[in-house]
């Protein structure tokens, strides 16, 4: 039974129209002229299987002055068409047409509709193939890519260190006396080569964490002690800028990784005064509640827009590109905080200051 035959039939069924010769007869009559004729057409956009399609060459409905068409339809998808073509037909004869259109529809959707899915799933499974593929090319050039800059972070870091030694024998006037040009200029070459080593060493830093290869160094410590070295080492910047520099240190042990606690609370302080113009003021507090440390650091410079507070914790993400800095601070100090299981939060006012709120477990 072919599916014009088998229409009919449902057809049938369906209305139970079985005494109705009338209604039989002109839905015969119309498909007795696709089949007859040759005048019909049934196309499907994705089934293989031939006994369901009719005529699929349609390059001369056009030819035709008049003809039929529905869409075969499940749902809201469209899978295939049926056309006839070859004469007027009455009013009644599309409405057959259309019952017609409804039932082959039926008929043939179950089918349509398992091969729409199974040729989904193909694709599905071909695009996760190809995503995977893709995705292991990803990660071994992300590794390579790793290993690279681990290899010319350590390259770049040796020939710096250098320079800073002899900067710092030559500046000590150990090989003979300068005069005070020459101090100032070796003192360019020390604060030079220090940005440089601070860059390099976060390069180093964000390539590890990329990597995933960055580990935590568990140890018991006061905080004022640590604070107060990170505190010495800002000092000469703040001098050098006159800023006012207001301090709240609590006392107390907290468990961390000691170089991570430092590095992230350099960069708050070194962002403080390189965001902060001449005169201007930073507070830093370190408190202790519940089960928690919390660190401020709060300034009174140049501040932070809105827009632009979502984006400063991303990596190489600055609120305008600046020289001399990587935009690598922030990110760094998020993904330490986030080691430690704490938050790192900004608020700021443009033109008015900014405030960084980290909050790290004591233990
Ligand atoms: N205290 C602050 N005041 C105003 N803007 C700030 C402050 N801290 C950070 N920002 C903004 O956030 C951006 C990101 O800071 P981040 O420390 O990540 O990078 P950076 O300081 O530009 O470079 P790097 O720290 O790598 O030398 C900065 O470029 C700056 O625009
Ligand atoms: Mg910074």
């Amino acid at each position: 039974m072919n599916c014009f035959e088998n229409a009919v039939e449902k057809i049938r069924e369906f209305y139970k129209i079985k005494t109705d010769e009338y209604f039989e007869k002109n839905i015969f009559e119309v498909l007795k002229q696709i089949i007859e004729f040759d005048a019909g057409y049934i196309n499907l956009t994705n089934s293989e299987r031939p006994e369901y399609l009719f005529n699929t060459d349609t390059s001369d409905i056009k030819s035709f002055e008049s003809c039929l068409r529905e869409n075969l339809y499940f749902k809201n998808t469209v899978y295939g068409e049926i056309v006839i073509t070859g004469k007027h037909y009455s009013s009644n004869e599309k409405k057959i047409f259309k019952t017609c259109a409804c039932v082959i529809s039926d008929i043939i959707k179950d089918f349509e509709i398992s091969q729409i899915t199974k040729m989904q799933i193909e694709a599905i499974q071909q695009g996760y193939l190809k995503i995977h593929k893709n995705t292991k090319k990803i990660k071994n050039s992300q590794e390579a890519k790793t290993k690279f800059i681990s290899h010319i972070s350590h390259e770049l870091r040796t020939p710096i260190n250098s320079i800073l030694g002899f900067s710092e024998i030559l500046g000590s006037g150990f090989t003979g006396k300068l005069n005070s040009k020459q101090k100032e200029y070796i003192d360019d070459i020390k604060i030079s080569s220090l940005k440089l080593l601070e860059m390099v060493n976060e390069i180093l830093d964000i390539s590890k964490i990329e990597a995933k290869s960055m580990k935590l160094n568990l140890q018991k410590f006061s905080t004022s002690v640590c604070i107060q070295e990170v505190v010495n080492l800002i000092n000469p910047l703040l001098i050098r800028k006159n800023l006012n520099f207001k301090k709240n240190i609590g006392n107390f042990e907290i468990t961390a990784d000691y170089q991570k606690f430092q590095q992230i609370l350099l960069n708050l302080l070194s962002n403080a005064v390189k965001y902060t113009p001449v005169n201007g003021q930073i507070i830093l507090e370190c408190t202790k509640k519940d089960d928690k440390t919390i660190i401020t650091v709060e300034d009174n410079g140049v501040g932070i827009e809105k827009k632009d507070l979502k984006k400063i914790f991303k990596k190489y993400e600055q609120a305008d590109a600046k020289a001399n800095s990587t935009g690598l601070g922030l990110a760094i100090a998020k993904e330490f905080v986030k080691m430690h299981n704490g938050t790192i939060t900004a608020e700021s006012e443009i033109g008015k200051g900014s405030k960084f709120t980290v909050v790290i477990p004591l233990n």
